[in-house]
Protein backbone atom coordinates (compact mmCIF):
# COMPACT_ATOMS: atom_id res chain seq x y z
CA UNK A 1 0.00 0.00 0.00
CA UNK A 2 1.16 3.48 -0.84
CA UNK A 3 0.98 6.11 1.45
CA UNK A 4 1.34 10.19 1.17
CA UNK A 5 4.46 11.14 2.31
CA UNK A 6 3.49 14.66 3.51
CA UNK A 7 0.09 13.11 5.51
CA UNK A 8 2.89 10.97 7.55
CA UNK A 9 4.76 13.56 8.11
CA UNK A 10 2.34 15.66 9.43
CA UNK A 11 1.34 12.75 11.26
CA UNK A 12 4.44 12.65 13.49
CA UNK A 13 4.14 16.33 13.56
CA UNK A 14 1.36 16.30 15.58
CA UNK A 15 2.76 13.42 17.56
CA UNK A 16 0.90 10.32 16.01
CA UNK A 17 1.85 7.36 16.51
CA UNK A 18 2.96 5.12 12.94
CA UNK A 19 1.84 1.83 12.23
CA UNK A 20 4.40 -1.14 11.17
CA UNK A 21 3.53 -0.45 7.70
CA UNK A 22 3.52 3.24 7.21
CA UNK A 23 7.72 2.74 8.94
CA UNK A 24 8.31 0.17 6.63
CA UNK A 25 7.11 2.29 3.72
CA UNK A 26 8.61 5.39 4.75
CA UNK A 27 12.15 3.18 4.90
CA UNK A 28 11.37 1.31 1.98
CA UNK A 29 10.54 4.67 -0.45
CA UNK A 30 13.49 6.74 0.88
CA UNK A 31 15.89 3.53 0.17
CA UNK A 32 14.72 3.22 -3.17
CA UNK A 33 15.09 6.87 -3.68
CA UNK A 34 11.25 6.89 -4.33
CA UNK A 35 10.94 9.12 -1.16
CA UNK A 36 12.94 12.08 -1.42
CA UNK A 37 15.85 13.46 0.96
CA UNK A 38 13.47 17.14 1.91
CA UNK A 39 10.78 14.79 2.48
CA UNK A 40 12.53 12.21 5.06
CA UNK A 41 14.54 14.71 6.52
CA UNK A 42 11.07 16.92 7.41
CA UNK A 43 9.76 13.71 8.94
CA UNK A 44 13.04 13.50 10.82
CA UNK A 45 12.59 16.75 12.44
CA UNK A 46 9.27 15.37 13.44
CA UNK A 47 10.69 12.65 15.12
CA UNK A 48 13.23 14.58 16.50
CA UNK A 49 10.40 16.84 18.30
CA UNK A 50 7.74 14.37 18.89
CA UNK A 51 10.45 10.86 19.34
CA UNK A 52 8.39 7.28 19.03
CA UNK A 53 6.55 4.63 20.56
CA UNK A 54 8.68 1.61 21.61
CA UNK A 55 6.73 -0.15 19.31
CA UNK A 56 7.66 2.52 16.52
CA UNK A 57 11.25 2.04 17.41
CA UNK A 58 11.29 -1.61 17.20
CA UNK A 59 9.26 -1.29 13.73
CA UNK A 60 12.22 1.54 12.72
CA UNK A 61 15.08 -0.64 13.74
CA UNK A 62 14.06 -3.93 11.75
CA UNK A 63 13.27 -1.66 8.63
CA UNK A 64 16.26 -0.28 8.76
CA UNK A 65 18.22 -4.20 9.20
CA UNK A 66 16.02 -5.64 6.08
CA UNK A 67 16.74 -2.40 3.90
CA UNK A 68 19.44 -4.76 2.76
CA UNK A 69 20.92 -8.03 3.08
CA UNK A 70 22.11 -9.62 6.72
CA UNK A 71 25.79 -11.34 6.91
CA UNK A 72 25.77 -15.12 7.76
CA UNK A 73 28.25 -16.14 9.94
CA UNK A 74 27.29 -19.94 10.24
CA UNK A 75 30.93 -21.10 9.26
CA UNK A 76 31.85 -19.66 12.18
CA UNK A 77 31.67 -22.02 15.49
CA UNK A 78 32.15 -19.58 17.90
CA UNK A 79 30.89 -16.12 19.13
CA UNK A 80 30.59 -12.70 17.05
CA UNK A 81 31.10 -10.15 19.30
CA UNK A 82 31.25 -6.47 18.37
CA UNK A 83 31.63 -2.51 20.48
CA UNK A 84 29.18 0.49 18.95
CA UNK A 85 30.21 4.12 20.43
CA UNK A 86 26.83 6.33 20.65
CA UNK A 87 29.67 8.88 19.09
CA UNK A 88 32.22 11.23 20.83
CA UNK A 89 34.90 13.77 20.18
CA UNK A 90 38.41 12.16 20.25
CA UNK A 91 37.00 8.80 20.63
CA UNK A 92 39.22 6.08 19.21
CA UNK A 93 38.92 3.30 21.14
CA UNK A 94 37.75 0.70 17.85
CA UNK A 95 41.22 1.12 16.17
CA UNK A 96 43.00 -0.50 19.65
CA UNK A 97 39.95 -2.70 20.80
CA UNK A 98 39.42 -4.80 17.10
CA UNK A 99 43.28 -5.52 17.14
CA UNK A 100 42.75 -6.66 21.02
CA UNK A 101 39.96 -9.05 20.11
CA UNK A 102 41.84 -10.36 16.67
CA UNK A 103 44.65 -10.98 19.14
CA UNK A 104 42.49 -13.11 21.18
CA UNK A 105 41.20 -14.72 18.14
CA UNK A 106 37.64 -13.58 18.80
CA UNK A 107 35.59 -12.85 15.36
CA UNK A 108 34.04 -9.31 14.71
CA UNK A 109 32.15 -8.47 12.05
CA UNK A 110 31.92 -4.23 12.20
CA UNK A 111 29.75 -2.29 10.19
CA UNK A 112 31.46 1.23 11.49
CA UNK A 113 30.20 4.76 10.72
CA UNK A 114 32.16 8.12 9.46
CA UNK A 115 31.95 11.48 11.06
CA UNK A 116 28.32 12.33 12.32
CA UNK A 117 27.25 15.69 13.58
CA UNK A 118 30.34 17.12 15.63
CA UNK A 119 31.74 13.60 16.41
CA UNK A 120 34.08 11.41 14.25
CA UNK A 121 34.18 8.51 12.53
CA UNK A 122 35.74 5.29 12.73
CA UNK A 123 35.72 5.34 8.94
CA UNK A 124 37.15 8.54 8.23
CA UNK A 125 39.84 7.95 10.85
CA UNK A 126 41.06 4.74 8.87
CA UNK A 127 40.90 6.52 5.41
CA UNK A 128 43.71 8.92 6.71
CA UNK A 129 46.05 5.27 5.81
CA UNK A 130 47.05 5.99 3.02
CA UNK A 131 45.83 2.68 0.47
CA UNK A 132 43.27 1.98 3.68
CA UNK A 133 39.99 0.53 1.88
CA UNK A 134 36.65 0.54 4.16
CA UNK A 135 34.68 -0.65 0.53
CA UNK A 136 35.10 -4.14 0.53
CA UNK A 137 32.91 -6.74 -1.22
CA UNK A 138 30.83 -8.52 0.79
CA UNK A 139 32.73 -11.76 0.33
CA UNK A 140 36.20 -9.84 1.25
CA UNK A 141 34.37 -8.95 4.07
CA UNK A 142 32.85 -12.54 5.22
CA UNK A 143 36.49 -14.40 4.43
CA UNK A 144 38.00 -11.51 6.58
CA UNK A 145 36.19 -11.98 9.18
CA UNK A 146 36.05 -15.80 9.02
CA UNK A 147 39.39 -16.43 8.64
CA UNK A 148 41.61 -12.90 10.33
CA UNK A 149 38.90 -12.28 12.80
CA UNK A 150 38.73 -8.35 12.41
CA UNK A 151 37.77 -6.17 9.40
CA UNK A 152 35.25 -3.08 9.13
CA UNK A 153 33.21 -1.62 6.08
CA UNK A 154 30.97 0.92 5.96
CA UNK A 155 26.99 0.60 5.20
CA UNK A 156 26.20 0.17 1.37
CA UNK A 157 23.80 -0.34 -1.14
CA UNK A 158 23.60 -3.95 -0.49
CA UNK A 159 23.96 -3.68 3.62
CA UNK A 160 21.87 -1.42 5.75
CA UNK A 161 21.67 1.00 2.96
CA UNK A 162 18.86 2.68 4.73
CA UNK A 163 21.28 3.52 7.58
CA UNK A 164 23.78 4.52 4.61
CA UNK A 165 21.58 7.24 3.71
CA UNK A 166 19.88 8.34 6.72
CA UNK A 167 22.78 8.54 8.18
CA UNK A 168 24.27 11.24 5.84
CA UNK A 169 20.92 12.91 5.92
CA UNK A 170 20.58 13.09 9.45
CA UNK A 171 24.80 14.74 9.67
CA UNK A 172 23.94 17.93 7.85
CA UNK A 173 20.19 18.26 8.99
CA UNK A 174 20.60 18.83 13.05
CA UNK A 175 18.30 15.78 13.33
CA UNK A 176 21.25 13.37 14.79
CA UNK A 177 20.74 13.73 19.08
CA UNK A 178 17.60 11.59 18.53
CA UNK A 179 17.02 8.96 20.33
CA UNK A 180 14.71 6.49 18.78
CA UNK A 181 17.00 7.48 15.61
CA UNK A 182 20.30 6.75 17.03
CA UNK A 183 18.99 3.10 18.02
CA UNK A 184 17.27 2.88 14.31
CA UNK A 185 20.75 3.72 13.05
CA UNK A 186 22.82 1.76 15.51
CA UNK A 187 21.09 -1.72 16.28
CA UNK A 188 20.12 -2.04 12.48
CA UNK A 189 23.76 -2.20 11.89
CA UNK A 190 24.45 -4.14 14.81
CA UNK A 191 21.70 -7.22 13.85
CA UNK A 192 22.49 -7.16 10.25
CA UNK A 193 25.93 -8.05 11.94
CA UNK A 194 24.56 -12.08 12.83
CA UNK A 195 26.26 -10.98 16.33
CA UNK A 196 26.25 -13.14 19.57
CA UNK A 197 26.95 -10.19 22.13
CA UNK A 198 27.38 -7.20 21.70
CA UNK A 199 28.95 -4.62 24.32
CA UNK A 200 27.57 -0.56 24.35
CA UNK A 201 30.15 2.58 25.09
CA UNK A 202 26.74 5.40 25.42
CA UNK A 203 28.47 8.51 26.15
CA UNK A 204 27.08 11.42 28.14
CA UNK A 205 28.19 14.58 28.92
CA UNK A 206 29.18 17.99 26.49
CA UNK A 207 30.53 16.30 23.78
CA UNK A 208 27.66 13.26 23.70
CA UNK A 209 24.40 13.46 21.97
CA UNK A 210 23.27 12.58 25.05
CA UNK A 211 24.06 15.72 27.52
CA UNK A 212 22.94 13.94 31.10
CA UNK A 213 23.90 10.51 32.56
CA UNK A 214 19.92 9.78 32.86
CA UNK A 215 19.49 10.33 29.24
CA UNK A 216 22.24 8.70 28.47
CA UNK A 217 20.71 6.04 30.49
CA UNK A 218 17.55 5.94 28.82
CA UNK A 219 19.34 5.30 25.72
CA UNK A 220 21.30 2.65 26.85
CA UNK A 221 18.82 0.88 27.85
CA UNK A 222 16.36 1.14 24.96
CA UNK A 223 19.59 -0.24 22.70
CA UNK A 224 20.08 -3.11 25.06
CA UNK A 225 16.28 -4.28 25.43
CA UNK A 226 16.45 -4.07 21.35
CA UNK A 227 19.56 -6.06 20.92
CA UNK A 228 18.25 -8.55 23.43
CA UNK A 229 14.86 -9.16 22.08
CA UNK A 230 16.77 -9.87 19.11
CA UNK A 231 18.63 -12.66 20.93
CA UNK A 232 22.40 -10.70 20.79
CA UNK A 233 23.72 -10.19 24.88
CA UNK A 234 24.15 -6.64 25.15
CA UNK A 235 26.39 -5.44 27.75
CA UNK A 236 26.22 -1.30 27.94
CA UNK A 237 28.88 1.19 29.78
CA UNK A 238 28.11 4.62 30.93
CA UNK A 239 31.08 6.52 30.19
CA UNK A 240 32.08 10.33 30.43
CA UNK A 241 32.54 12.56 27.38
CA UNK A 242 32.84 15.67 29.46
CA UNK A 243 36.31 15.95 27.87
CA UNK A 244 37.49 14.96 24.66
CA UNK A 245 38.82 11.68 25.17
CA UNK A 246 42.62 11.49 25.13
CA UNK A 247 45.06 13.54 23.32
CA UNK A 248 44.62 14.53 20.17
CA UNK A 249 40.46 14.94 18.04
CA UNK A 250 40.73 14.35 14.29
CA UNK A 251 41.75 11.88 12.09
CA UNK A 252 45.56 11.02 11.00
CA UNK A 253 46.29 12.09 14.90
CA UNK A 254 43.75 10.19 16.25
CA UNK A 255 45.52 7.12 14.41
CA UNK A 256 49.10 8.11 15.68
CA UNK A 257 47.91 7.82 18.98
CA UNK A 258 46.31 4.37 18.66
CA UNK A 259 49.18 3.07 17.09
CA UNK A 260 51.45 4.79 20.03
CA UNK A 261 49.35 3.15 22.93
CA UNK A 262 48.84 -0.09 21.03
CA UNK A 263 53.39 0.56 21.01
CA UNK A 264 53.21 0.99 24.62
CA UNK A 265 54.07 4.36 24.67
CA UNK A 266 52.64 7.03 27.10
CA UNK A 267 52.34 11.06 26.59
CA UNK A 268 53.31 12.63 30.03
CA UNK A 269 53.19 16.25 30.08
CA UNK A 270 52.78 18.62 33.75
CA UNK A 271 52.59 14.95 35.12
CA UNK A 272 49.44 13.61 33.34
CA UNK A 273 49.47 10.73 31.00
CA UNK A 274 47.39 12.42 27.82
CA UNK A 275 46.85 8.84 26.46
CA UNK A 276 45.70 7.37 29.81
CA UNK A 277 42.13 7.61 29.39
CA UNK A 278 42.12 5.93 25.47
CA UNK A 279 44.00 3.75 27.06
CA UNK A 280 42.04 2.58 30.31
CA UNK A 281 38.39 3.25 27.67
CA UNK A 282 39.95 0.76 25.26
CA UNK A 283 41.02 -2.15 27.78
CA UNK A 284 37.82 -1.86 29.86
CA UNK A 285 35.33 -2.07 26.90
CA UNK A 286 37.69 -5.09 25.59
CA UNK A 287 37.29 -6.98 28.96
CA UNK A 288 33.41 -6.98 28.46
CA UNK A 289 34.20 -7.99 24.80
CA UNK A 290 36.48 -11.07 25.82
CA UNK A 291 33.89 -11.93 28.64
CA UNK A 292 30.95 -12.10 26.51
CA UNK A 293 33.53 -13.52 23.77
CA UNK A 294 34.09 -16.64 26.64
CA UNK A 295 37.65 -16.21 26.37
CA UNK A 296 37.59 -15.32 29.92
CA UNK A 297 35.49 -16.62 33.18
CA UNK A 298 34.88 -12.94 34.41
CA UNK A 299 35.35 -9.84 33.24
CA UNK A 300 38.37 -8.93 35.34
CA UNK A 301 39.71 -11.70 33.37
CA UNK A 302 38.94 -10.49 30.74
CA UNK A 303 40.47 -7.21 31.12
CA UNK A 304 44.03 -8.30 32.44
CA UNK A 305 43.79 -10.70 29.13
CA UNK A 306 43.38 -7.35 27.59
CA UNK A 307 46.03 -5.68 29.17
CA UNK A 308 48.48 -8.45 28.36
CA UNK A 309 47.32 -8.78 24.71
CA UNK A 310 48.43 -5.06 24.54
CA UNK A 311 51.47 -5.64 26.35
CA UNK A 312 53.11 -8.20 24.25
CA UNK A 313 52.78 -6.12 21.24
CA UNK A 314 50.16 -8.78 19.83
CA UNK A 315 47.08 -6.29 19.02
CA UNK A 316 49.83 -3.67 17.48
CA UNK A 317 50.25 -7.03 14.89
CA UNK A 318 46.82 -7.40 14.45
CA UNK A 319 46.32 -3.50 14.10
CA UNK A 320 49.15 -3.66 11.28
CA UNK A 321 48.03 -7.11 9.58
CA UNK A 322 44.67 -5.13 9.20
CA UNK A 323 45.59 -2.30 7.62
CA UNK A 324 47.63 -4.68 5.34
CA UNK A 325 44.39 -6.73 4.32
CA UNK A 326 42.13 -3.91 3.52
CA UNK A 327 44.37 -1.95 1.51
CA UNK A 328 47.32 -1.91 1.79
CA UNK A 329 47.54 0.16 3.43
CA UNK A 330 50.92 2.15 4.73
CA UNK A 331 50.90 3.19 8.23
CA UNK A 332 54.61 5.18 7.79
CA UNK A 333 52.74 7.53 5.30
CA UNK A 334 50.11 9.03 7.52
CA UNK A 335 49.47 12.52 6.57
CA UNK A 336 51.22 15.13 8.17
CA UNK A 337 49.56 18.84 8.58
CA UNK A 338 51.63 21.44 6.80
CA UNK A 339 50.93 24.05 9.75
CA UNK A 340 50.31 24.52 13.48
CA UNK A 341 48.94 26.91 16.01
CA UNK A 342 49.08 27.00 19.99
CA UNK A 343 45.27 28.28 21.34
CA UNK A 344 46.77 30.19 24.83
CA UNK A 345 44.36 30.05 27.72
CA UNK A 346 43.27 33.71 28.41
CA UNK A 347 43.45 33.76 32.43
CA UNK A 348 44.84 31.69 34.91
CA UNK A 349 42.77 29.44 37.47
CA UNK A 350 41.69 26.25 36.76
CA UNK A 351 39.91 23.99 33.68
CA UNK A 352 36.46 24.17 35.26
CA UNK A 353 34.57 23.02 32.32
CA UNK A 354 35.10 21.98 28.32
CA UNK A 355 32.58 22.09 26.25
CA UNK A 356 33.54 18.81 23.96
CA UNK A 357 30.80 19.22 21.36
CA UNK A 358 32.20 23.05 20.59
CA UNK A 359 35.95 21.32 20.19
CA UNK A 360 34.16 18.67 17.64
CA UNK A 361 32.88 21.81 15.77
CA UNK A 362 36.38 22.91 15.79
CA UNK A 363 38.10 19.77 14.55
CA UNK A 364 35.21 19.57 11.41
CA UNK A 365 35.81 24.09 10.89
CA UNK A 366 39.53 22.84 10.75
CA UNK A 367 38.16 20.57 8.13
CA UNK A 368 38.62 17.41 10.07
CA UNK A 369 34.61 16.67 9.75
CA UNK A 370 31.90 17.60 7.13
CA UNK A 371 29.61 20.36 6.94
CA UNK A 372 27.69 19.26 4.00
CA UNK A 373 27.72 15.78 2.45
CA UNK A 374 29.67 16.54 -0.38
CA UNK A 375 32.72 18.35 1.98
CA UNK A 376 36.35 16.72 1.34
CA UNK A 377 37.57 15.84 4.70
CA UNK A 378 41.42 17.59 5.53
CA UNK A 379 42.67 14.53 6.94
CA UNK A 380 45.77 16.00 8.64
CA UNK A 381 43.26 18.22 10.34
CA UNK A 382 43.09 18.17 14.10
CA UNK A 383 43.19 19.15 17.46
CA UNK A 384 45.87 18.19 20.31
CA UNK A 385 44.21 18.97 23.99
CA UNK A 386 46.71 20.09 25.90
CA UNK A 387 44.38 20.63 29.07
CA UNK A 388 42.23 18.43 31.16
CA UNK A 389 39.32 19.01 33.67
CA UNK A 390 40.59 20.42 36.70
CA UNK A 391 44.07 21.02 35.39
CA UNK A 392 45.98 24.33 36.52
CA UNK A 393 47.19 26.18 33.63
CA UNK A 394 48.52 30.07 33.71
CA UNK A 395 47.00 32.85 31.14
CA UNK A 396 49.27 32.25 27.75
CA UNK A 397 50.20 28.88 28.00
CA UNK A 398 48.45 26.84 25.04
CA UNK A 399 45.72 24.98 25.97
CA UNK A 400 45.05 23.61 22.29
CA UNK A 401 47.36 23.07 19.10
CA UNK A 402 45.36 23.17 16.27
CA UNK A 403 46.61 21.15 12.98
CA UNK A 404 45.64 21.07 9.02
CA UNK A 405 46.46 21.99 5.99
CA UNK A 406 44.16 25.38 5.46
CA UNK A 407 45.86 28.24 7.33
CA UNK A 408 42.85 30.63 7.17
CA UNK A 409 41.02 28.46 9.15
CA UNK A 410 42.16 28.29 12.20
CA UNK A 411 41.47 31.75 13.48
CA UNK A 412 37.86 30.67 13.21
CA UNK A 413 38.68 27.15 15.18
CA UNK A 414 40.92 29.44 17.81
CA UNK A 415 37.64 31.36 18.62
CA UNK A 416 35.61 28.27 18.70
CA UNK A 417 38.01 26.62 20.94
CA UNK A 418 38.44 29.64 23.92
CA UNK A 419 34.58 30.01 23.57
CA UNK A 420 34.79 25.93 24.99
CA UNK A 421 36.99 26.23 27.58
CA UNK A 422 36.28 27.61 31.17
CA UNK A 423 38.75 28.85 33.89
CA UNK A 424 38.01 29.46 37.46
CA UNK A 425 39.89 29.90 40.47
CA UNK A 426 38.66 26.78 42.22
CA UNK A 427 38.95 23.60 41.22
CA UNK A 428 36.14 21.76 39.75
CA UNK A 429 34.40 19.59 42.19
CA UNK A 430 32.33 16.60 41.75
CA UNK A 431 34.22 15.27 38.31
CA UNK A 432 32.67 12.18 37.17
CA UNK A 433 34.77 9.06 36.55
CA UNK A 434 35.11 7.67 32.89
CA UNK A 435 33.07 4.71 33.58
CA UNK A 436 29.62 5.83 35.49
CA UNK A 437 27.72 2.62 35.18
CA UNK A 438 27.76 -0.37 33.45
CA UNK A 439 24.44 -2.49 32.12
CA UNK A 440 25.38 -6.26 32.30
N1 LIG B 1 26.45 5.82 15.80
C1 LIG B 1 25.64 5.41 14.78
O1 LIG B 1 25.95 4.46 14.06
N2 LIG B 1 24.46 6.04 14.60
C2 LIG B 1 24.06 7.06 15.36
O2 LIG B 1 22.99 7.58 15.14
C3 LIG B 1 24.91 7.51 16.41
C4 LIG B 1 26.11 6.87 16.60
Amino acid sequence: MGFIPAELIKKKKHGGEHSREEILWLINSFTSGDLPDYQMSSWAMAVWFKGMTTSEIAYLTEAMRDSGDKFNFSNIKGPRIDKHSTGGVGDKTTLIIGPILAAAKVHIPMIAGRGLGHTGGTLDKLESIPGFRVSLTRAEFQEHVEKHFFSLIAQTEDICPADRKLYALRDVTGTVDSLPLICGSIMSKKLAEDLTGLVLDVKFGSGAFMKSVPEALELATLLKDTGEKNGVRVTALLTNMNEPLGRFVGNSVEVQECVDILSGKKFIDRGIDFYENTRKLSLELSGHMLYLAEKSATVAEGLALAESLLASGAALTAFKELVFRQGPGDLSKLPLAKSSLDVAALQSGFIHKINTEAVGLASIELGAGRRVASDKIDMTAGIEVLCKLGMKVEAGQPIFRIFGNCEEKFEGARQLLLTAIEINDAPPKDLLPLIVKVLT
